[in-house]
């Protein structure tokens, strides 16, 4: 439910906001999405932060992975995207390889998410050992959003998609990741496939808004891939995951009573096709009665 009374106009989301509302322990919404319809439908529907994600590898471009998406992909999808948001918070993820080579190349790269695609911030996968980098690409004026944990980018380096942060080593790891990302003065800090009591501590240790995925309650925000929430995943969902619909069930059945509609000439109806003006009708009638009266 938006918290904007009804008649009032809807306020833009910004970093200052978002800090605001952790400050006022307002949860922040967030979801993903990759194209001008549904990045309208979230936007219009009041959620804070709108995600293009590099997980449209998987969820629009059908990749096994995220490792395998580039700039010009993501760029393509963010500007999509821009298209339709108005107050959301947008941000655009830098996927893998765009920011781990040098600096330089990091930073512009990101410029490009912001010039090209229109993007707020953009998000960077990693910890302590991304603080400096991130520094820099802050220092050009581009807003950063971090994401420890969970980070589908090292999938390759944690031998699959596990939960982050058991032992007690991984959550000092955790702690020193949050913080130095914290003092770079990162604009929000997504928690992603973490023991939710880790969440929390996180949550409470930093000043940045934390946005959660598979991190427990006490986050100050919430995100979900726009894909999982709708059923349009075509596998078992995470446990983390809530279906709030069935896209897959609307779009099969449509597609599939077009096709019987078709297949039974039931589609299109004369109200569903074109007519002639009477006037250009009256006269063509004539036309063939004349061409037929001279065959006969
Ligand atoms: O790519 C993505 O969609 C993400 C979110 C799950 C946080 O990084």
């Amino acid at each position: 439910m938006s918290l904007t009374p009804i008649g009032e106009p809807r306020q833009k989301i910004t970093v200052a906001s978002l800090r605001e509302k952790k400050l006022q322990r307002e949860p922040i919404t967030c979801l993903t999405a990759y194209d001008y319809a549904t990045a309208r439908l979230v936007d219009e529907a009041a959620i804070d932060v709108i995600l293009v994600g590099d997980s449209l590898a998987q969820t629009m471009l059908g990749y096994e992975n995220t490792l395998t998406v580039t700039v010009d992909e993501m760029l393509h999808h963010t500007r999509a995207v821009r298209r339709g948001v108005k107050h959301a918070f947008l941000i655009a993820d830098m996927p893998f390889g765009s920011f781990h080579v040098t600096t330089d190349e990091a930073v512009r790269n990101a410029a490009r998410f912001v010039k090209e695609g229109g993007a707020e911030a953009v998000k960077m996968e990693g910890g302590e050992k991304r603080a400096d980098l991130i520094r820099r690409v802050i220092d050009a004026e581009i807003p950063v959003a971090g994401h420890i944990g969970l980070t589908p980018q090292s999938v390759n380096v944690m031998g699959g998609y596990k939960v982050q942060g058991k032992s007690l080593q991984a959550i000092e790891q955790l702690m020193r990741d949050a913080v130095a990302l914290d003092r770079a003065g990162v604009a929000c800090l997504y928690l992603e496939g973490i023991p939710r009591e880790v969440a929390a501590m996180i949550t409470a240790e930093v000043t940045t808004p934390t946005i959660g995925i598979g991190a427990g309650p006490e986050c100050d925000g919430q995100v979900l891939v726009i894909h999982d929430i709708l059923n349009l995943t075509f596998g078992p969902p995470a446990k983390f995951v809530r279906r709030y619909g069935d896209a897959a069930a609307l779009i099969s059945d449509a597609v599939q009573a077009f096709r019987a509609d078709v297949l039974s000439h039931q589609y299109p109806s004369d109200s569903e096709s074109y007519h002639l003006p009477k006037e250009t009708q009256q006269v063509l009638e004539n036309v063939l009665e004349r061409k037929q009266g001279i065959r006969r």
